[in-house]
């Protein structure tokens, strides 16, 4: 792995064997991008790629008349200098101008990878793993300088990007576009690929063909959002699971976000990735500072799979922290399906020992248990235990669950307070609202005012008492609505378009104090399900409750979705009763397991409802995660067939050693008389012999060129007359060399 410059052309080489990323100071001093892909051997000079051509209507930027930034590939641009695009970075000036024209001053090449202050990023455990090149532009009129950091990792094909902003000049400035990553390509044969969704059905894949012109995901909800994800794909057309050219872009927020890529008419494609202009306005005072988020991108010549494997092993390793990072998760058993907000100490402590014979490790206790929270009026902000649900409060219900050898969770939901609250009556303006304009409630609640300091210390306090006074092993961090009437009563005017990053940057806060205080809990974040799965929260909460949408023929998608870019080890995903509770749906019990196994696996329903029929089934899909969950949460993982695409879904996880392997296959419809069925395995070790379910042998070879048979008849051979087929069926084969 390398950085390398080359003085005599000016020169950026960034590669480690698998990836280029090429770089280059323009005659102009502006620094260009020349190429990302796969890697290409060094040389002294690659100028040739920095194509000019005199353009009539062009406007030239310096001497040379065929020079027009407007015509070349860049890595941070500026609009109005000669370029029309869309820019990473927008100033406004005291004079009101917007103009700027940064231009190449030095460059640092670092081992490792610095950490970015207060905001979360991807990491190194030793400075062999990465290297990182600072390469800093200024703007000399205004004095303000932009670091544009490039970490490379030396063993995935990916490349961690961020810009920090200085203010050493004499003005007040005010930052309206501070993007994360812009990388300009030279053609737009691509398709664009972006996980779209609302709440209970997230992250759903849509495709579309790159044309000129721009296209964008975002949000503007003040958190990700299940609206649309901070992740897209650019592929070339033909790119599948398994083959083809894919390029995946990440950003590590959980804020307003923005995913563009504009197609201009000669065909070039800008992609740009960060906070999302669209209402940010950041004062850049003198002597300030303003640090981005990180944006990562990776790059696959071997299709969407090991796209998607790269950021899985990142993400899980080297994003995701502590404790619980490398470690099985704990089975569990949430309550809220169970009971909702009927809720006492017997009842819950009731569920928990059921749940406990059948070998659940962990109860969870949802909402309900504090303030006046009887139903979802009241109670927000209120971080202490009902008195009447809970005679023993926290400490006792959580003191009886840890003597039944369980460990215990506990429910928060931190950001929110409720009108109808004690902190909402002493505080009423410690929540986000427009002066003398109505305060709009979602879900009967107000989002409180993150972005205040005191405001986070005070909900600080309340926690960690909690967790310091009481045995709390899990934390589930919830938030059910999304920002409106987005103003602080704390800051001045014109510091008003900082609000949103603030709340963020104060949700990160409140998450790094509470997980170095509790570093052995278990952070599980949340938001009414998926509305806030981004690699932000996977930094200081390794797993996310992917959805509230709990039936399993939804979650095919909703976590084939989600597996493009984060793990299997992030996604809450649980058994549920049926009907379903969102669908009405009845799906056969070990089908909602076969899906739940492939995530952060556990239960959400009263086990002791259940038949005895049925709980025998629960202890041996229990015994078997026990077994497997190793594999399954930490393995590598392969899509196989896409609910997107047709009535069966297929997905698989192999071992590091590549000796055992899971693989789920789901249909949804049954079919009368249908086809023979192979399906084609992934990541097996072609020279080895699996057992599959522990009877048939074939060549891992053989399962993946020509395939394991799954016609019903030959469902695993041992399986056959075992159950009849049905709508909504599923297998789980092991596979063992
Ligand atoms: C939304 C979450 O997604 C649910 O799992 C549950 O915790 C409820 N909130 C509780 O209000």
């Amino acid at each position: 792995m390398s950085i390398i410059y080359h003085e005599s052309t000016q020169t950026f080489h960034l590669t480690n064997g698998k990836i280029s990323y090429l770089m280059k100071v323009f005659p102009d001093g502006t620094l260009g991008q020349l190429y990302f892909g796969k890697a290409v051997r060094d040389r002294e000079g690659f100028d040739h790629l920095l194509e000019m051509k005199s353009r009539p209507m062009s406007a030239i930027a310096g001497a040379a008349r065929n020079y027009s930034l407007e015509h070349c590939k860049q890595e941070y641009p500026s609009y109005g200098s000669t370029d029309f695009r869309h820019p990473a970075v927008e100033l406004r000036q005291e004079n009101g101008s917007r103009i700027t024209y940064f231009v190449y001053k030095d460059h640092t090449v670092t081992p490792g990878k610095p950490a970015l202050e207060g905001l979360p990023a991807t990491y190194c455990e030793s400075d062999g793993e990465a290297e990182t090149l600072t390469v800093r532009l200024e703007d000399a009129l205004l004095g303000v300088s932009v670091y544009l950091n490039y970490t490379l990792f030396a063993r995935e094909s990916a490349i961690a990007r961020s810009a920090l902003f200085v203010n050493s000049g004499e003005q007040e400035l005010h930052l309206t576009h501070a993007m994360s990553l812009s990388l300009d390509l030279p053609d737009r044969d691509y398709e664009f690929l972006h996980f779209s969704g609302a709440w209970a059905r997230e992250r759903f894949l849509k495709v579309r063909r790159l044309e000129q012109g721009i296209q964008s995901v975002e949000s503007t909800r003040g958190h990700s959002s299940a609206t649309h994800n901070p992740f897209v794909m650019l592929r070339r057309p033909g790119t599948g699971e398994d083959s083809g050219e894919v390029m995946g872009f990440s950003l590590i927020y959980s804020g307003n976000f923005l995913a563009q890529a504009e197609v201009d008419t000669w065909d070039t494609t800008r992609v740009t990735l960060g906070i999302n202009p669209f209402g940010f306005d950041w004062k850049l005072s003198p002597g300030g500072r303003f640090q981005t988020p990180e944006a990562v991108v990776v790059w696959s010549g071997e299709g969407m799979g090991e796209m998607s494997r790269t950021f899985h092993r990142l993400y899980r390793t080297r994003l995701a922290r502590g404790y619980w990072r490398d470690r099985p998760r704990p089975i569990l058993l949430n309550n809220w399906e169970a009971t909702y907000f009927d809720i006492d100490e017997d009842k819950l402590f009731n569920i928990a020992k059921t749940a406990k014979e059948d070998g659940v490790e962990l109860f969870v206790l949802d909402d309900g248990w504090f303030g006046a929270r009887c139903n979802d009026r009241a109670g927000l902000g209120d971080w202490v235990a009902n008195p009447e649900r809970l005679p023993g409060g926290i400490t006792g219900i959580a003191g009886r669950v840890e003597g039944l050898g369980m460990k215990f969770g506990l429910w928060f939901e931190p950001e929110m307070v409720n009108e109808d609250s004690d902190l909402y009556r002493a505080h009423p303006d410690w929540v986000l609202r427009t002066p003398d304009r109505r305060a709009s409630l979602g879900r009967n609640q107000l989002v409180l005012d993150f972005s205040r300091p005191e405001v986070v210390d005070h909900i600080h306090g309340m926690m960690a008492k909690i967790l310091s006074e009481a045995k709390v092993s899990y934390v589930k961090w919830d938030m059910n609505r999304s920002i409106t009437e987005a103003y602080s009563a704390a800051l001045p005017p014109d510091r008003q378009g900082e609000v949103c990053h603030r709340y963020i940057l104060g949700v990160y806060s409140l998450y790094e104090r509470l997980t170095s205080e509790f570093p052995r809990v278990l952070f599980e974040s949340c938001a009414s399900g998926g509305g806030r799965f981004d690699p932000g929260m996977l930094y200081y909460a390794p797993q996310c409750w992917t959805s509230d949408d709990s039936d399993a023929a939804e979650r095919l998608k909703i976590q084939y979705g989600t597996s493009f870019c984060y793990p299997v080890s992030s996604m809450g995903a649980h058994v549920s009763a049926v009907p379903n509770h969102q669908v009405n749906r009845v799906t056969p019990l070990y089908t909602r397991a076969n899906v739940a196994f492939f995530g952060a696996f556990g239960y959400e329903l009263d086990l002791g409802r259940l038949t005895a029929e049925e709980r025998s089934q629960v202890r041996e899909q229990i015994a078997f995660m026990k077994e497997y969950r190793e594999v399954l949460q930490f393995g590598d993982f392969y899509r196989l067939l896409s609910p997107f695409e047709g009535n069966i879904t297929a997905w698989m996880v192999v071992s590091p050693d590549r000796r055992t392997a899971l693989a789920g296959w789901y249909r949804t419809l049954n079919e009368v008389n249908g086809p023979f069925r192979r399906m084609k395995l992934r990541g097996l070790d072609p020279a080895l012999d699996y057992t599959v379910n522990g009877c048939s042998v074939h060549g891992g070879d053989e399962l993946m060129e020509v395939g394991l048979l799954t016609t019903d008849s030959a469902a695993g051979e041992c399986q056959a007359g075992e159950r009849p087929t049905c709508d909504f069926d599923s297998r789980v084969y092991v596979l063992q060399a």
